[in-house]
This record gives structure tokens, sequence and C-alpha cells, in this order.
């Protein structure tokens, strides 16, 4: 692709960026990461000689198949329809998918939760609650780093429920992936931050575990109410300790002063969304984490200043100013230390003794999310995203297979791939427009490109000129190497529980500016709304190296031509922008939750069939709280559970002088919260 200038506009307190975010989010969220050069200046093109371009064509042949089977309405495996075609709905059709039976929340701007007619809502757990009662009571104006220890942190995204005791006690495990320090400290200056609120920081990000209860609130109410002191209850903070695994750990690339083993890691960063693996344990995703490290500027080594470039490591001090109090967040002092984050990581949480684990088979990368499916042989395959502008959808499959253990080493051993897609139809009939080419879909086939196996403490490259270890430190270099296919964010990813089929939620990209630019996989210029995208394995199969793939959904108001709704009247749907994290409920209804709503109305959860007459349907079921993101959602047959990030992050927003007052209402601060919706009538969801 054409690079385009250099783009270093900076953003003011009380600026924009060019989609809808605002400038606190751009800052706190992903230092700012829109403002900067995009990482990924690769050709974007596959170096392989003829022999891969032939291999090439023979997978995309092997997965035309898999269309061909998917259009006869079946896979090799005889289960669902792997996708079904588009074009379904019809215009006048009334009546809703099952389980999506609700009436959809228009668009607003309210500061508030609001849920459909006939639910009733609560909050969980907010940012400061205690999860242990040594903790003081939450008392915005006088934080300390030791009750912030004991207390649920701030920004929760992934959230997870695990079963804990019949049908009424859960394990809630949740994220806490940033800080927003101007509207946790009064007067809060940016240049010279306390050592007390680093402290607070540090301790209000990372993980929380805690265990939940039904049992207090009678038979129809949904609401869950923290255990505290439950034994399983756990913080996990900058100075928790986690352990490196797999071929990695141990090697010098992750040595440092206080690690000379390179194996034990102080803290976890920037956690987004997550996944559950199916013995139970929560892999959760360190997405952003090279805005804590300072000063790659000034590092001389053109090789490891490269590698820090492709992570979005170029600047000076760093926004949160960690450097000042702890050299480890100094790459000049601490030149590996960033090494040891942007990993997926396991705990453990029904263990309260287990050291979490950072699987460095996974690879490093700007990690979304983790999502799992057992192979058509047994073995777990790690769907996984790289959520930048331009970079990568990975795949990992274990070389064993799930055992009915613990699954201790499952994932330090297996391959990492890498997507390419390619798409069926002439590259002049994708305009960038939207416009559908004339086969009617954006579609086509794709290949898993292998990057390394891990085995052990050994990594084999698969990519030229890389050795094992480097390709897994490395990611998105080896990904550069290959040829793979530049996407629009990659985000969140889940397979569909009923049929198989993959979902990619791509959030946006408004740095993909011109025509010649677009591909099939990713079709718009100026994709400021995002995108959905169905990935098929081939037979069905989550270890299979080839898939089909067809965009769902192309976001937007449904009045803009560039929209598309999987083929469905777009006068019978919501309108959705910059889908994240994405959920599937028991009977494979697709929920979307959106980040940066960029058509005026607060974020929100959306529902959508993706299979039947109803397939595209977009339904919004609920609104979060003013410049809050919708993340983390949990959809159950009683119960539909929400993280509400950042409310009241906002240009101009403060601690004294916040956008938002939810949940606490009045003139309080706003406060990150894990929230609940459920029918009053106590019947199911959506039913
Ligand atoms: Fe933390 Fe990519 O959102
Ligand atoms: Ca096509
Ligand atoms: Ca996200």
């Amino acid at each position: 692709m054409t690079e385009t200038a250099p783009r270093r506009l900076l953003p003011l307190l009380t600026g924009r960026h060019g989609g809808s975010r605002s400038a606190l989010t751009c800052r706190f969220r992903c230092g700012d990461a829109c403002f900067h050069d995009v990482p990924n200046t690769s050709a974007g093109e596959y170096f392989g000689d003829v022999a891969a371009r032939a291999f090439s064509r023979r997978t995309a042949l092997k997965a035309g198949a898999v269309v061909a089977a998917a259009g006869a309405a079946t896979t090799v495996l005889g289960q669902q329809p792997a996708l079904a075609a588009p074009g379904k709905g019809q215009a006048g059709k009334s009546g809703a998918a099952p389980g999506l039976n609700f009436e959809p929340v228009a668009p607003n701007t309210d500061d508030k939760l609001t849920t459909p007619a006939g639910y009733l809502q609560d909050v969980v757990i907010r940012w400061g609650d205690k999860l242990f009662s040594d903790a003081p009571d939450f008392d915005p104006a006088h934080l300390t780093a030791a009750a912030q220890q004991r207390q649920f942190g701030y920004n929760c995204d992934y959230l997870g429920l695990l079963p804990l005791k019949g049908q009424h006690e859960f394990l809630l495990v949740a994220n806490h992936e940033y800080t927003d320090e101007i509207l946790m400290f009064a007067g809060y200056d940016a240049e010279n931050p306390t050592r007390e609120q680093v402290e607070v920081a540090w301790a209000a990000h990372g993980l929380s575990v805690v265990a939940v209860t039904s049992g207090q609130r009678g038979k129809r109410s949904g609401a869950l109410d923290p255990m505290v002191d439950h034994r399983l209850n756990r913080r996990f903070d900058t100075h928790s300790a986690f352990e490196l695994t797999g071929p990695v750990a141990g090697t010098d690339l992750v040595k440092t002063a206080a690690d000379p083993t390179g194996r034990t890691v102080l803290g976890t960063l920037n956690n987004c969304s997550g996944g559950l693996t199916p013995w139970d344990t929560w892999l959760t995703a360190e997405e952003n984490f090279n805005q804590y490290f300072a000063n790659a500027a000034s590092v001389t080594d053109p090789v490891v200043k490269e590698r820090l470039r492709r992570y979005g490591m170029t600047g000076g001090a760093s926004e949160r100013k960690w450097e000042r109090f702890d050299d480890r967040f100094d790459l000049l002092k601490a030149p590996n230390e960033a090494n040891r984050f942007g990993w997926i990581v396991e705990v453990d949480p029904y263990d309260p003794t287990s050291t979490p684990k950072k699987r460095t088979a996974l690879g490093r990368f700007k990690h979304e999310a983790a999502t799992t499916r057992v192979t058509a042989d047994g073995r777990l395959a790690v769907y996984m995203g790289d959520d930048e502008r331009f970079d990568y959808f990975y795949k990992f499959v274990s070389t064993d297979k799930v055992g009915k253990g613990d699954n201790r080493d499952l994932l330090d051993n297996g391959t990492l791939y890498v997507a390419k897609f390619t798409g069926n139809s002439p590259a002049a009939e994708i305009t960038g427009d939207g416009t559908l080419p004339s086969d009617g879909a954006f579609d086509g086939a794709g290949e898993w490109i292998p990057l390394v196996t891990s085995h052990g403490s050994e990594a084999i490259s698969h990519v030229p000129g890389m050795s094992g270890v480097e390709v897994l430190l490395f990611t998105r270099q080896a990904g550069d190497a290959v040829g793979a296919t530049k996407m629009d964010r990659p985000e969140d990813v889940e397979p569909n529980p009923v049929t198989g089929v993959v979902y990619v939620a791509l959030t946006n990209n408004t740095k993909r500016l011109l025509p010649g630019e677009v591909d099939e996989a990713n079709p718009r210029v100026n994709n400021k709304h995002g995108h959905v995208l169905e990935v098929a394995e081939a037979r069905n199969d989550a270890g299979a190296s080839a898939f089909a793939w067809r965009v769902f959904l192309l976001a937007g108001d449904p009045n803009d031509p560039s929209t598309y709704f999987a083929g469905f009247d777009k006068s019978q749907v919501s309108p959705i922008s910059c889908p994240d994290n994405v959920a599937f409920d028991k009977r494979g209804n697709l929920w979307i939750s959106t980040d940066g709503n960029a058509l005026g109305s607060n974020d929100g959860l959306f529902a959508v069939a993706v299979d039947g007459e109803f397939r595209g349907q977009v339904k919004q079921f609920l609104t979060v709280p003013v410049h809050a993101e919708t993340c983390g959602p949990w959809i159950d047959d009683d119960r539909v559970l929400v993280c509400v990030q950042h409310p009241g992050e906002g240009d101009g927003s403060t601690f004294e002088n916040p956008t938002s007052h939810w949940p606490d209402g009045g003139t309080s601060v706003p406060r990150p919260s894990v929230a609940v919706a459920w029918r009053a009538d106590g019947k199911k969801i959506g039913h």
C-alpha cells in the first residue's frame, strides 16, 4: 500500500481525533496511537517465491470448496451452514429471531444505562468497591495504593462468569485495562504526577477475581452481589508476580537486572479483552503496553529501535511518567522490560495460590482477546486479534489434545499462525465506498500461514531470517515478513458455539485512505464505523489451515449507502458504529459491544442473528452512560452483563467537573463498573 505522510498531530486536551473518541480516551487508553505513525510500514505483500504463491493458490482453491460447501447449506461435518448466504432479510419482516425478542433501545446521549422496556438493571461492582473487608470504604478524595490493592480496580474491560455453586454463585473475572488519572485525582498535573498518584495507578491496573451471588435478591432477580472476603477473591496489580512460560522464558531478551533468570515479571498491563479455556482458566490479553515505556527515542541500536517502533514505542517521556518512579519503565535503564509485556496471560481463578502465566508460545503483540475452540481431533485453537490499524489476525493451535486435567502445559506447545485473506472478486470491483462487488459479497478464501512452532523450551521458526524466539517476541515483524493481511484493527474474535463460524470485530481504520489501499476483506476507505467478518474454517475444523470468509456487517448509519447488514432490510436495523467486543448467547446469536460510536450516540450493546430469516437484523439492547465504552458482554439465559468502561472520559472532563456522574449520581465522580440487566418478569433474555 502507499504510505501516507507522517502524522504527528498530538491532540490538545480539547481536541478530537478523526473518529469519535475523546482526546482523553486517546491519551489514556492507547497512548495516542492514532496520532502517531502507523507502526506497520511493511509492504503487505507475500515475499514468498513462486512455490509459495502456488501454495497460496492451492489453499485458496481448497477454501473455495468450503464456500461451495457452505452454499450447499452443510459443512463436511454435517453441522450448521458455515456461511449463510447474504440477502436473506426481507422488507417488512415482522417478529424477531429466537432469543432476540426485545424492543430496541434508541440511540441517545443520556448519562445512564438504558435497557429495553421490561428489563431491570443493577451495578454488580464498581471501581473502589471492596473485595476484602479490611479495605476502607471507597473515598475518591483520599485514594491510597493500599486501599486500591484490596478494592476493584479501574476501567474494567473483559468480564467472564465461571461456575461456583449451583445456579446462583459465580466467579467473576475482570481486567482493569488502564487508569484515567485526570478523573481519579483532584487537580491532576500530568507533567508532575506524585509518587502517591502513580502508586494508586499501579494498584488500579491489573485484574480482579471476585465471587458474586444472586442469592440475596430473591428468585426473579438477576442482580449479583460481590461476596466480600470469599476465599477465591484476588487482586493482581502492577507488582504481582507473573511467570513467563514457553520458549521465550529464560532467554536473554527477557532478562533484567531485577530478574536475571528472565522468568518472573511483575505486573500485567493494559489488559483488554480475553477469553476462557475449556478447563476453566482465564486468558487475559495485554494490549497497549507500549505506552508505559519511556525513552525509545533515545535508543540508538537500529535493530532494537526498529523493534520498538513496530510496537509503537518511539517517544520520550511516557504519558503517566512511571519511569520517574521505577527504572523498569525507562527503556534506557531496563531495555528488556518491555519485552516482558504484550502476552496472553493464563490465570487459574480456582486456585488462590496460583501464579498466572504469560504464555509466550502465543506470540507478542497488542493482544485484544484470546478465545478458544477445540479442533476436530481434540486440540485447542486460540483466536487472537492485534488491535492496531493495519495489523493482523492470528491463531494458535496446540500440539496436544485437551485433557481432563489442568492442561498445565497445553498452551506452551503448538503452532502460531497469521491470517492471509484473498478476495474472490476483481480488484476493480472493490471500490472503497462499500458497493458490493458483482458476485454480491465481500468474500473469499484464506490461509493460516505458520510462523513458529513451540515445543517446550524450543521454538522452531517458519519465517526466514528470524529465530523462533524472535518470532514469538517480535511477532508483528514475522507477520510482515510472510505478507499477512493488514486489517482494520482486529479486536475481539469469537467462535459461534452453534455453527463454529468465527466472528472477527474490526473496530475502524480512518487511515485506509485511498481506493487502492482497500482489499476485499477490508473494503472501505476511511472506515470510521468498522465491520465484522465471518471466518469458516475448512471442514469446520478449528485446526484447519484454510478458511472461507465473508463480510457480515459494514457498520454505520443504515442510511449511509456504504453500510451492509448481511443483506437485511436496512430500514429495520439499529445504527451501529465501532464493533469491539463480541459474544454469543447459547442460541448462536451474536452480541456486539461498541467502542467510540461515531454516530453521535453513546456506545452500546447490540444483538444480531447470524442465521435464518433475521440474519443481519441488528438490534440495540442497551446504551452506556456518557463517554463510556461498552465492554466484556456476557450473555446467559437469565442475565446480560457488561463492563461500563471509562464513563465521563470526555473532552474537558476532570475529577472536579466530570461529564458523567454514573453510577452514583449527584455530583459524584464516575466509576467504571460491571452492570447487569435482566427481565423484570423473571423470564429468559430475549424470549
Ligand atoms: Fe482495549 Fe482494543 O481495545
Ligand atoms: Ca466477492
Ligand atoms: Ca476492546
